[in-house]
Order: C-alpha cells, then sequence, then structure tokens
C-alpha cells in the first residue's frame, strides 16, 4: 500500500554509533523532512513516542510519530526491528479494519532510527482519566464501565478475527477518545500472531497480505 519496506536494507548492520540518540530527539527536530514533533508524548526503554506535524500536507494533520530505540547488540536490534515492523504491519492491517484502533500512515528509517507514523487520536488514556476521576473521589459509574468494556470487546473480537494478541491491554494502552468517548486500543508493541483458527470464519485462515514479509526472513 504504501511501499513502506521496499527493500532498503542499508540498516540491516544496525550500527548502533551511526544512530541517533533518541533523547535528543525533541521539539522542533524533523523527521525526514516530513514530520515535525511538536511534543514528546512517552518515552520507554525500547522507545518514545511523539505528537508531530506533516510538513508535506496543506493543511495541518497531527500524527503520533512512535520511534524504536536500538541498543548496542546487533542480534538484539534484528529482533527488535523485527518486532516494530510486526507492529507496523499489524497497524496497517487493523487500523483499516476497525474505528478504535488508530491507522498507520507512515513507516520509515531515519538517522538509523525506525518511525511509524500513526493517526493521532485525541483524547486520554484511561489511566489518566481514572486517575482524575479518583483524584477527586470519584470513579466510573457501573453503567459507563459496561459501555467501555463492551465496546472494548468489540474491537478486541476483531483484533482476533485477524489472529493476532495484543498482549499489553491496559489503561495506559487504551485512549477515551474525545467526541464520542470512544475506547481506542493502541500500542501493538506486543503483539503475537496466532496460527489459532478464528471461530468466525470457518476454520480458514486469512491469507496473509504481509508488505514486507517478502523481505525480512525471521
Ligand atoms: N495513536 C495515538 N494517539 C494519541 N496518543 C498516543 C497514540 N499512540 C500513543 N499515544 C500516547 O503515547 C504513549 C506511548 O505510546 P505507546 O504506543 O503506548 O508506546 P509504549 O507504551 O510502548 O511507549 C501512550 O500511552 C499515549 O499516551
Ligand atoms: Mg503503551
Amino acid at each position: 500500500m504504501f511501499g513502506i519496506f521496499g527493500g532498503d536494507d542499508r540498516n540491516k548492520k544496525n550500527n548502533k554509533a551511526k544512530t541517533k540518540d533518541l533523547a535528543t530527539v525533541d521539539k522542533g527536530y524533523r523527521l525526514a523532512d516530513k514530520y515535525e514533533i511538536i511534543k514528546k508524548l512517552g518515552e520507554g526503554g525500547f522507545g518514545a513516542a511523539f505528537l508531530v506535524k506533516s510538513l508535506t500536507a496543506n493543511v495541518v494533520v497531527n500524527y503520533v510519530a512512535k520511534a524504536q530505540k536500538l541498543t548496542d547488540n546487533p542480534a538484539q536490534n534484528e529482533d527488535l526491528i523485527t518486532r516494530f515492523k510486526r507492529e507496523s504491519n499489524t497497524l496497517q492491517k487493523l487500523g483499516n479494519a476497525h474505528g478504535q484502533i488508530p491507522s498507520l500512515f507512515d513507516f520509515f528509517e531515519f538517522e538509523g532510527n525506525f518511525y511509524l507514523i500513526q493517526e493521532y487520536v485525541k483524547g486520554q488514556t484511561l489511566s489518566d482519566v481514572l486517575i482524575a476521576k479518583l483524584q477527586k473521589k470519584n470513579t466510573f459509574s457501573p453503567q459507563e464501565a459496561i459501555e467501555i468494556t463492551l465496546s472494548l470487546l468489540e474491537v478486541l473480537i476483531k483484533v482476533h478475527d485477524e489472529n493476532v494478541i495484543h498482549r499489553d491491554i491496559k489503561p495506559q494502552n487504551i485512549i477515551l477518545r474525545e467526541g464520542d468517548n470512544k475506547p481506542v486500543l493502541i500500542d501493538f508493541g506486543l503483539i503475537k500472531e496466532s496460527n489459532r483458527h478464528s471461530s468466525r470464519n470457518n476454520g480458514i485462515l486469512p491469507i496473509r497480505t504481509n508488505v514486507w514479509q517478502s523481505h525480512v526472513s525471521e
């Protein structure tokens, strides 16, 4: 679709020395002259997430850029990059299939790091909403809790129908979307693809149209 994994294996050796330290990537930094960082949303052991704006669109468009941090160990880097590509492929597949999963817009290598550009979901994480409520000695009503849970279960049915297991479902990875207040499932970094035959497709596994599969052997 985007030709995003098209055959550029320059970084296969993943020489850490030539990669940009993600700790120095922050507000105002430009990614491949395509996106500019507005602010850092979070930084974990294996990467960082940024709110970015497009530099190529004629209108203001914001996205979330996730970056994969590399290590000094080339073998571990191979594994990290493979997992990151898997996260991209999953978003590409599921983001188009369900409105409560962010869409994938771009994936590229820049200064030795890998970046995934996804739909920006305006809202707060369920975790932040819960903390704010608890601070006011408040919480969700049973009705609200049931609505959020049922809506999320519908998303999970879709995820499982595509033979994907998320493996990291927690309040920090659920955004309550501004406007319709629906839960949006994010962070497919720990997903596993299952060989389980879905009960909804009569045991016929869907054909995988994995864009980068032909370029990388796991
Ligand atoms: N699509 C998105 N829209 C809005 N905010 C996002 C989106 N993806 C991630 N975030 C924010 O960035 C944080 C970190 O992103 P996440 O994908 O959970 O990465 P990780 O937990 O692996 O660092 C999230 O908790 C959320 O606050
Ligand atoms: Mg997360």
